[in-house]
Order: C-alpha cells, then sequence, then structure tokens
C-alpha cells in the first residue's frame, strides 16, 4: 500500500511505526529477500549460486550496476579500482593521531569521512560519469582504510600491498604482511574471505543501509554516507553482533562451557542477555547466508587443521536452540554472524575487527542502494512522529523553579 499521500488526503493522519517493521521506505531492485521462505537474491541470482560461482568484485558489479559483468568490464573496473587504491599521505597523520586502543569501527568510519575533504569532487554527483568516479575512488581506497586500521592496531608499518593481486588477495596481503617477509596467502582463506565478502555484499534497507540512504538524500556526499553506514553497522544489534558472538562463546568457555546455563540466561527476561547472533528482524525461518557460512567455517577451519573448542560451543548452542520452544516460537535462528566469526578468527583476524570486516563486504551494497537512491531522485528521508511530551507550557524563570 502506497502512503505517500495519506497526510493530505486525510486531513494530517500519519502512521506509527517503531523501528518500521511494516514500513517500505523505498521502491528498489537490487536485493530480493523472503524473510518466510528463507530466500535471499542479489539482483535475481540466488546467494547461494553467487557464493558458489561469483568472485567478490563481480557481485560488487552486479549488485551497483545492475548486471554481471562480461570479462572486459570486470577488467574495466578493476583497473579503474586499482587506479584508486592510494589515499593521501595526510590519512596518515589522521590515523597516527587515534590512539591504538580506540575501536576499529570508530577509525575506519571517521577515515571515510575524513576521505571527502581529500576528493571534494567526490560529492557534487550530478551525472552518472561523476557517480561511477566517486565509486571507483572509494572501492579502490576503502579497503587501504581497513587494513591500515588493523596494522595501525598492531604497530605494523603501513603497506599498500600489491595491486597486481585480487582485489580480496589484496586486502590480506594489506592486512597481514610483515616487514621484511614475503607473504603468501593461502587459497582456501581468500576464498572463504570472498565468500564471506559476497554473503554481506547487500541486505535491502537495513539499519545501516537506510542511514546510507537518508544520510545521501540530504545530498551529503557518497564517503559521508558511507561513513554513518559504518556507525550504524557497529552496533552489536546489528553489524557488531558478529564480535559479540566471539565474545560470548569465549565468555561460555572461560565459564566452563555450559551452554544451558546461557541459554537459560537468554530466556530470562529480567536478564538484559541475548543469544548473540540468533534472531532477525527479517528472518523467521533460517538465514540462508547462516547455512552457507556454517558449511565455510567447516571448510577452512578443516583445511588449516584449527581444532576450535568454540566451534564446538557453537554448535552446542545451536543445536539447543532449534530444540528450546523459547527459541522455536520465536522464530529464532542462527543469522549470518554467528558462524562468520568463527572464520575471521581461523584467518587471525582479531575479534575487535570483525565487523571492519563486515563493513568491507557490505561496501558495494551501500553504493549500489545510495546509487539507485540518487539515480531515482528520492526526496529527502524525513520521517514524522507521535508527540507525547507536554502540551504548551509558559516559561519559568530560573529562580522560580
Ligand atoms: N536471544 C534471546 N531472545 C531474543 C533474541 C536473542 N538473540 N532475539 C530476539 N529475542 C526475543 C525477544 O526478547 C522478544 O521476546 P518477547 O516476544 O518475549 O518479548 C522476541 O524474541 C522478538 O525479539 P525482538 O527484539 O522484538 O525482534 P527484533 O526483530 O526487534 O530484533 C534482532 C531482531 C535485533 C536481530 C534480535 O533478534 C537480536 O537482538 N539478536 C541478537 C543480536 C544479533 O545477532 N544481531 C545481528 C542481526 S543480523 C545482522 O544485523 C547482520
Amino acid at each position: 500500500i502506497d502512503i505517500s499521500n495519506l497526510r493530505s488526503a486525510t486531513g494530517g493522519i500519519i502512521t506509527l511505526d517503531s523501528g518500521y517493521k511494516n514500513t517500505g521506505s523505498c521502491e528498489s531492485a537490487i536485493t530480493f529477500l523472503d524473510g518466510e521462505k528463507g530466500i535471499l537474491r542479489y539482483r535475481g541470482y540466488s546467494i547461494e549460486e553467487l557464493a558458489e560461482k561469483a568472485d567478490f568484485l563481480e557481485v560488487a558489479f552486479l549488485l551497483i550496476f545492475g548486471e554481471l559483468p562480461t570479462q572486459a568490464q570486470r577488467d574495466k573496473f578493476h583497473a579503474d579500482i586499482k587506479a584508486q587504491s592510494v589515499v593521501d599521505e595526510d590519512i596518515k597523520k589522521i590515523l597516527d593521531a587515534f590512539p591504538k586502543s580506540g575501536h576499529p569501527m570508530g577509525v575506519l568510519s571517521s577515515l571515510t569521512s575524513a576521505l571527502t575533504a581529500f576528493n571534494p569532487s567526490s560529492v557534487n554527483v550530478n551525472s552518472e560519469e561523476d557517480m561511477y568516479r566517486a565509486i571507483v575512488k572509494i572501492m579502490g581506497k576503502f579497503p587501504v582504510l581497513v587494513a591500515w586500521t588493523h596494522r595501525k592496531k598492531q604497530g605494523l608499518p603501513l603497506d599498500y600491498g600489491d595491486k597486481n593481486l585480487g582485489y580480496v588477495e589484496n586486502v590480506l596481503k594489506m592486512m597481514f604482511r610483515q616487514p621484511n617477509e614475503e607473504y603468501t596467502q593461502s587459497r582456501v582463506l581468500v576464498d572463504a574471505l570472498d565468500k564471506l565478502l559476497i554473503l554481506h555484499a547487500d541486505h535491502e534497507q537495513n539499519c545501516s543501509t537506510s542511514t546510507v540512504r537518508i544520510t545521501g538524500s540530504s545530498h551529503a556526499g557518497l564517503f559521508a554516507s558511507l561513513s554513518a553506514g559504518i556507525s550504524a553497522l557497529w552496533g552489536p544489534l546489528h553489524g557488531g553482533a558478529n564480535q559479540a558472538v566471539l565474545e560470548m562463546l569465549e565468555a561460555i568457555k572461560a565459564d566452563g562451557g555450559d551452554t544451558k546455563k546461557y541459554m537459560a540466561k537468554a530466556k530470562d527476561k529480567d536478564d538484559p542477555f541475548r543469544l548473540m547472533g540468533f534472531g532477525h528482524r527479517v528472518y523467521k525461518n533460517f538465514d540462508p547466508r547462516a547455512r552457507i557460512i556454517k558449511k565455510a567455517a567447516d571448510e577452512v577451519l578443516e583445511d588449516l587443521g584449527v581444532e576450535d573448542p568454540i566451534l564446538d560451543i557453537a554448535k552446542g548452542l545451536e543445536k539447543e536452540a532449534l530444540q528450546d520452544p523459547y527459541f522455536v516460537d520465536r522464530k529464532l535462528y542462527p543469522n549470518v554472524d554467528f558462524y562468520s566469526g568463527i572464520i575471521y578468527r581461523a584467518m587471525g583476524i582479531p575479534t575487535d575487527m570483525f565487523t571492519v570486516m563486515f563493513a568491507l563486504g557490505r561496501l558495494p551494497g551501500w553504493i549500489a542502494q545510495w546509487r539507485e537512491m540518487r539515480l531515482g531522485k528520492e526526496p529527502i528521508g524525513r520521517p514524522r512522529q507521535l508527540y507525547v511530551g507536554a502540551t504548551q507550557r509558559s516559561f519559568v524563570e530560573i529562580d522560580k523553579r
């Protein structure tokens, strides 16, 4: 039902929908999601097929421009991105000023916004050509910011990696190369990261994506809109769940591995504890991404010969939850982030970088949604409210209060 004329047609009625649970904010041709049936498709292609057959850059092109690229289109896209895979030297000074203990998501969102100052032409984008230039710029520079955020925390010298490598391969090299050391990344890790990034690449009008669209709807620049999206992603109810899941699993392990105790806490309405990585606003059957990731986690751990007791705790929790009436009745299933942290951990990525990796994957989705919103000339996002505060009051001087 399109209710955009409700107010004028009714003389002032508005709808109230806290958390926008039942409100569509736009028309979109990017991602299809059926929460009841557990279906996720990007531009009509199933997530299962894309995760198996496509690479991240192809998926990024598909999301942003609407079609899978031909080989020539993919090569050009990659070459244009590579040409932008450097950042202004002064970015290093900003990075240097952050405390080493700062959370990587705060650093990343600040640096992404700061890029606007060094690339002012990315703000006034009035044609598809302007947009394309801004898009390849951020696709090139963002992985550098991600890797440098990690290196800063690790006390490693900054590194541009090797532009001759694939996009995802180079992210790993930029992050992990040690000084004076040849870094060779395992194919298993590159493929697993590629898959994870594809699975995270878009998810229609979630909290961070809505933030990007609504920020961009004021015609703030692309990088500023993305920075807002990164901040929204940070929270533990959204992208920050991957960090929270790992911390929860660690805490259960340290507490003797008693999963039943934590199941009871999650069900106790007087306890704020929630089983992190369970439940989803839209999926009320299962999260198709979680199935793919669970399998990938098994493969990665087996290939690397890692035996992680955390994985056993995760599997135990999942098994118990799937049989527990509290979780079954509320349709709470493992979501994408229940298993992603286990793979990141096996890759040697620190826990507080997990949500940064999510942001790297979500980047093309945010860009695609921003581009769709701008090309569709959507109006500025401006929800209404139901005012429940005081009615008219007379001002009282401070000495009389
Ligand atoms: N553990 C225990 N109980 C839960 C959980 C959970 N993880 N999730 C929901 N519930 C319960 C709620 O307490 C509520 O119970 P009630 O009906 O008795 O009051 C019921 O299930 C419905 O939950 P809501 O919070 O109303 O559902 P909503 O759609 O608003 O929230 C959310 C979805 C935020 C994902 C929620 O399930 C949650 O907090 N999960 C844990 C955090 C998480 O994993 N987030 C990642 C989401 S995926 C992503 O963003 C990439």
